[in-house]
């Protein structure tokens, strides 16, 4: 069976998504469960673009024993900052690109540095690839060099850029459809044809990295490895730029369901999947559609009585993967009050959150405050916990003191009292609703005024003692952040979401 090599780009192109928002010890913690899932490569970020970039990729580079990859634009400076920030790494990979289509090339080059026409802004870019991968290679051996929006390019002209990286010395050569125009069919000719084109194809890699605009990455980069890729690039739940990337997860079930139509084979361990899922949408607040393939909620439900039937007789009948395979189980394990420290600690691990003692502390006396109010804790109570704030609470702000009045014939009325450092602010405002009133009155005493993009309430769990998660996402001009609040109480969930979306701004700003 042929190797597919999983290259996970959800902390890089995965986090590019809007909204997402994670902080360097998220990041790390993605990093190791990753590792645990055992991709063969993690995409760490992108150094050159913000100090917390850089920072959580050398933190990565510390953190993982699997290679760490580092993005960069073809400049001597972006290959240069890569390098710094992975090179502890036990095994490391320079990324760098430049953009091929004609649609970038003539849309993103200007004429006095790249030449006025195409032909010239061509061979501009065709050498600057070729400087650029033979820089990084100064720097190490595994060099990978992508193609932006190889999906609309010429292919003379591609096959010509893929063979000078090559000659460059890139090890992986990476065929973005950056835009998601391509069909299955399409591609995969593609992928043959660079075989058939490019004279030393057989000295690196070929890789492949889909985009979802059209709802066919998955499809596409299937159909690429049919055709001889032999690296995909994908992320955990799909997330990323725009309509998101191919779904590691899919791409790896399908493959493995399907064997007996693919000779493929991965090294992802599949029972670690659901936990990477519950993870990755937990940290970046990206919530996860119930319909989603293999790791959405209704994935493995049976709603019908004909498929309940069915199901009953034989689980082949409308199953073709068990939720056990991917690690999808609901167990019955309930923690409460009295499961104590060492309880809690076992779970989380198991969960996929292996916590330092003193954040086990902090874990237990926030799961303790949890337990009291709902007696029984469940699974996703934990996940959302651990997701939702328990990383998140390194803020500016914090709500002190909170009380709303609102019902029928009342004008709703909210009063936050917020602790920023040694100082206290404290204000009141009305709204057109409990939450509205809320949201004007941390304005007030902040200052601010935000737009809120998205504002959603969901329970964590059934029952009437149910948590209720609340995802609040705010704008400020080009950038949008996300916070989660979590409390048996909607209204204080509401409240900790927002004030967590603006830590997330003052944090960028200051
Ligand atoms: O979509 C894309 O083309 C990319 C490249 C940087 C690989 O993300
Ligand atoms: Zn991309």
């Amino acid at each position: 069976m042929d190797k597919i090599i999983i290259f996970d780009t959800t902390l890089r192109d995965g986090e590019q998504s809007p909204g997402a928002s994670l902080n360097v010890y998220e990041k790390v913690e993605i990093a190791k469960q990753l590792e645990r899932l055992n991709v063969d490569i993690i995409e760490a970020g992108f150094p050159i673009s913000s100090p917390e970039q850089f920072e959580a990729v050398q933190r990565i580079s510390d953190s993982v024993k699997i290679v760490v990859a580092a993005l960069s634009r073809a400049k001597e400076i972006d290959i240069k900052t890569a390098y710094e920030a992975i090179k502890n790494a036990e095994k490391k990979r320079i990324h760098t690109f430049s953009s091929t289509s004609d649609f970038h090339i003539l849309g993103k080059f200007g004429d006095e540095k790249y030449g006025r026409s195409l032909d010239e802004k061509r061979k501009t870019v065709l050498k600057m690839s070729y400087d650029a991968v033979a820089y990084a290679k100064t720097f190490c051996n595994d060099i990978e060099f992508s193609a932006e929006d190889a999906g609309r390019t010429d292919i003379v002209y591609l096959s010509e850029i893929i063979e000078t990286a090559i000659d460059a010395g890139a090890t992986t050569v990476n065929i973005p459809d950056t835009t998601g125009y391509t069909m299955p069919s399409e591609f995969g000719d593609m992928i043959a044809e660079l075989k058939r084109r490019v004279k030393n194809i057989s000295k690196a890699i070929i890789s492949v990295h889909c985009h979802n605009d059209l709802g066919l990455a998955v499809a596409n980069s299937i159909s690429a490895i049919q055709n001889g890729a032999r690296q995909v690039e994908c992320t955990i739940n799909g997330i990323g730029e725009r309509a998101g990337n191919a779904s590691l997860e899919e791409i790896v079930m399908a493959l493995s369901v399907r064997k007996d139509l693919f000779n493929f084979k991965t090294n992802i361990v599949a029972k670690e999947i659901y936990n990477t899922s519950r993870i990755v949408s937990g940290f970046t607040g990206i919530i996860i559609q119930p319909n989603k393939a293999i790791v959405g909620e209704n994935a493995f439900a049976h709603e019908s009585g004909i498929h309940q039937d069915g199901m009953l007789k034989n689980r082949n009948t409308y199953e073709i993967m068990t939720p056990e395979s991917v690690g999808a189980i609901k167990t019955k394990i309930v923690l409460g009050r009295h499961s104590g420290r060492h309880g809690l600690k076992a779970r989380l691990l198991e969960l996929g959150y292996n916590l330092t003692e003193e954040d086990v502390d902090k874990a237990y006396r926030r799961f303790i405050e949890i337990a009291d109010k709902k007696k029984e804790v469940y699974d996703e109570d934990l996940r959302t916990l651990m997701g939702d704030e328990f990383f998140k609470s390194d803020g500016l702000y914090h709500i002190e003191y909170l009380q709303v009045n609102a019902g029928i014939n009342l004008i709703p009325t909210a009063t936050v009292r917020i602790k920023m450092k040694d100082e206290i602010i404290q204000e009141s405002a009305t709204g057109d609703g409990p939450i509205d009133a809320i949201l004007n009155a941390i304005d007030r005493a902040l200052n601010i005024k935000l737009k809120v993009e998205d504002y959603h309430v969901r329970s964590v769990t059934a029952g009437r003692e149910a948590m209720g998660e609340v995802t609040i996402r705010i704008r400020n001009e080009n950038n949008s952040y996300t916070g989660k609040g979590v409390s048996t109480d909607i209204i204080e969930a509401s409240a900790k979401a927002y004030i967590q979306a603006i830590n997330y701004y003052k944090n960028k700003i200051s």
